[in-house]
């Protein structure tokens, strides 16, 4: 049966039952920096981290320290209780340790209220009945406090979204309501400049001030752009004063709160543009709050209508999972000189930079749902070429090599050398991502265009970077795998598996469209991809593929007695010294090859592997479970699959573990959509088959599965229920 668009619509929001309506737990003053990522809003060119409105006391966010590079995943977060986050994509800056890194911009929606001249603080012990929530389906976050004194009880109701519809504006709305008593009301609402990133100052200058009927902050960034706040306000009840000091713009108002005046409510516009913006965006709507939020809410339901997954009877998941299609909403970026860093812009850690995450656990989620914000990412690729060459010739070498950590101009700016050295298989993926999306897509235009150049320039790489033995075969030394507790191993079979792939098709595409290059140079790239040391088994056991040449060689260890404390990463109970010489994997390395080509491996291949690696993977990394999970529902284990997901259901969902403090971690996000998706619905890779296929394993406690996705250009509704499965096309 053909169902409406219209009809599917209306039966989701029908059966919403608030499951878009994530509610903070009561009020943790240890869980604001928790929060404060986890919530974090944005549109795709503003993102802005959920601090509470008013500053902490006590708390600066202009506080100035060293942070110098660290094993990012070990690395003890500074603490402090509230992190202000404020990122424009592409927006970066030079920082004095960490290289490029996104810049942390004034704060938005910054609303100070005081009554009978104190400042209200959220962490103070006269507040009562805290409650906030972020609406998923709307992108709005609210928060509700009461204050309550001797003199008065007073309600602050906050509300504030990023908007989906015209993107340069910052929308909040504050209302005031006496309960009881009277007393005076002051506020102060604007732009706050007082921010740095990772202790450091990129703001070289503010200038602020008044116009018309604005105010404006203007900052000037040490990476030389600009970025302007232009703030409007209106408030019944209530005169606004316009003002500003040097790192802020504001207005400021007052009143008596009693007798006939029991409620203000104040509307707050801030438009934000930089020099780097496509348009040149003017705020002359005139537009109040309300229709802003009403014009945003309508691109959010259209964009939830596409994305949404529908889940009956795991409740946790279903939030989970809704919370990871909220955050890849709110990164899908329609400006191809960025892509998305590895905290999905809700935070400072990884500095804002691109890995592979983009490809590999990400990008599936915009190729089968929003393909356009897809060939954005992969464009970002191709437009940062150029940096891959610098890159490649800075280590010697001829062609393109891509960044482990890229920033704007795709340059390495991972500040560790190990990583940065050695983990080179980000080059190959970036060639598999561009032809999964070309697959997906049949664009063939991107493919001559981009895909073919970005293909022989790395080819180029490769060729320089493979040693060649006596007989004739072709190694790659000293590489870091996916699994980063390796560093210098020979032949990593993920990373050799990739490249040989990589090799393929550039030669494949050389010829079918006579790209003019040397006859010697396809020869080569040929040779390379079919002598390229392929797949060495386990001595003992022939259908284990060895994760590197000499992994039987690396000490065993003792889990039990080492890894004593499992709230912490098993990396946390061993020196690095010692882990880089023991068989203790990070992540998923050999399995996360067989995800990605899965036709090439038989179920009892990946059995076998999937048993031999389970016992020695610590997942210490957040890009591991969900790979983890996905083949075991491919493999019809179910019950280890769920085992898993409660572990990427948890990974920034749980609010004890407080996992989004620096970020939430986007590509566990992606990997979640992926695990539900490619794991129990089992759909068909659109890189490996034409046609649309599902086969389901659905966890034990699910009624049903049901969304829509997109498949080589068209549309379909997948629902599965405990004995049924059905796709129909709708377009
Ligand atoms: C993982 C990498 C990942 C990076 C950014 C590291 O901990 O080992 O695979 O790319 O985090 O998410």
């Amino acid at each position: 049966m053909k169902i409406s668009v219209r009809l599917v619509f209306t039966y989701i929001r029908d059966n919403m039952n608030n499951e878009f309506l994530i509610e903070e737990k009561g009020f943790d003053k240890r869980a604001i920096k928790h929060y404060e990522g986890l919530f974090c809003q944005g549109n795709g060119y503003v993102h802005v981290r959920a601090s509470h409105e008013d500053s902490i006391y006590g708390v600066r966010q202009d506080d100035e320290y060293d942070r110098k590079p660290a094993n990012v995943t070990l690395e003890k977060p500074r603490e402090t209780l509230s992190k202000y986050g404020t990122f424009i994509p592409g927006v970066t800056g030079v920082h004095p340790y960490l290289k490029d890194e996104i810049i942390n911009l004034p704060y938005p929606f910054m609303t100070e209220v005081f009554l009978n001249g104190d400042k209200v603080d959220i962490t103070g012990n006269n507040i009562e009945n805290y409650n906030r929530s972020l609406d998923l389906y709307s992108g709005t976050l609210t928060r509700t406090i009461e204050v309550v004194d001797k003199a008065y009880r007073v309600r602050i109701c906050h509300e504030r979204v990023l908007s989906m519809d015209c993107k340069h504006l910052a929308l909040e709305k504050t209302t005031i309501s006496l309960l009881e008593g009277k007393c005076h009301l002051g506020l102060v609402t604007g732009v706050d400049a007082r921010v740095r990133t990772n202790g450091f100052n990129h703001l070289v200058k503010i200038e602020t001030g008044k116009e018309a009927d604005r105010t404006y902050l203007k900052a000037l960034t040490n990476g030389g752009n600009t970025v302007d706040y232009r703030l409007r306000t209106a408030a019944k009840e209530m005169d606004l004063i316009p003002g500003a000091d040097d790192s802020r713009c504001y207005y400021t108002g007052e009143k008596n709160l009693g007798g006939s005046c029991k409620e203000i409510s104040l509307e707050k516009v801030v438009a934000i543009t930089t020099d780097r913006d496509f348009d040149k965006f003017e705020d002359n709507t005139g537009l109040g709050y309300e229709d802003l939020k009403k014009n945003s809410d309508k691109v959010w339901a259209k964009i939830w209508d596409d994305c949404d997954i529908v889940i009956k009877g795991d409740d946790k998941t279903q939030q989970a999972l809704r919370m990871a299609i909220y955050h890849l909403i709110r990164n899908a970026t329609d400006d191809d000189r960025v892509a998305i860093c590895a905290k999905g812009h809700s935070g400072e850690g990884y500095f804002g930079h691109y890995f592979w995450d983009t490809e590999i656990n990400m990008l599936p989620f915009y190729l089968y749902e929003m393909p356009d914000k897809a060939k954005n990412l992969v464009k970002f690729r191709y437009n940062t070429l150029d940096g891959a060459i610098k890159n490649a010739k800075l280590y010697g070498y001829d062609g393109a090599r891509y960044a482990w950590e890229s920033s704007v101009s795709g340059e390495e700016e991972c500040a560790n050398w190990q990583y940065a050295d050695n983990e080179i298989h980000v080059t190959a993926d970036i060639v598999y991502a561009m032809i999964n999306y070309v697959r997906m897509t049949s664009d063939q235009e991107f493919y001559k265009e981009c895909v073919i150049p970005v293909m022989i320039e790395t080819a180029k790489y490769w060729l320089q970077r493979m040693d060649k033995r006596k007989d004739g075969s072709l190694e790659l030394l000293g590489v870091m795998g996916p699994d980063e507790y390796l560093p210098f191993t020979r032949n990593n079979a993920y990373t050799n598996k990739l490249v040989r792939f990589s090799l393929e098709e550039t030669a494949k595409a050389i010829e079918k469209y006579n790209v003019p290059v040397e006859r010697d140079f396809l020869l080569s790239v040929k040779y390379a991809a079919e002598n390229l040391k392929g797949y060495a088994p386990l001595s003992d056991n022939e259908r284990v593929i060895k994760q590197c040449d000499e992994f039987e060689e690396y000490a065993d260890i003792d889990f039990g007695q080492i890894w004593t404390d499992r709230s912490k990463c098993f990396g946390n109970h061993i020196s690095q010294e010692k882990n880089y010489r023991s068989k203790a994997l990070k992540q998923a390395d050999v399995l996360e090859m067989m995800m990605l080509f899965p036709h090439e491996f038989s179920t009892e291949t990946l059995k076998a592997n999937f048993d031999y690696y389970l016992p020695i993977t610590t997942h210490d990394s957040s890009l591991s479970a969900y790979v983890h999970g996905l083949l075991a529902a491919r493999l019809g284990r179910t019950e280890i699959a769920e085992r898993f997901l409660k572990i990427v259901d948890d990974i920034d969902m749980d609010s004890n573990r407080r996992g989004a403090e620096e970020g939430v971690h986007i590509a566990n996000f992606g990997g979640l959509w992926q695990m539900v998706v490619f794991g129990f619905a089992g759909l068909s890779y659109s890189m490996w088959d034409d046609d649309i296929s599902i086969k389901p394993a659905l966890p034990a406690g699910w009624k049903s599965l049901e969304f829509k996705t997109l498949y080589k250009g068209n549309k379909y509704k997948v629902t599965i229920g405990k004995d049924t499965k059905e796709i129909v096309k709708l377009s």
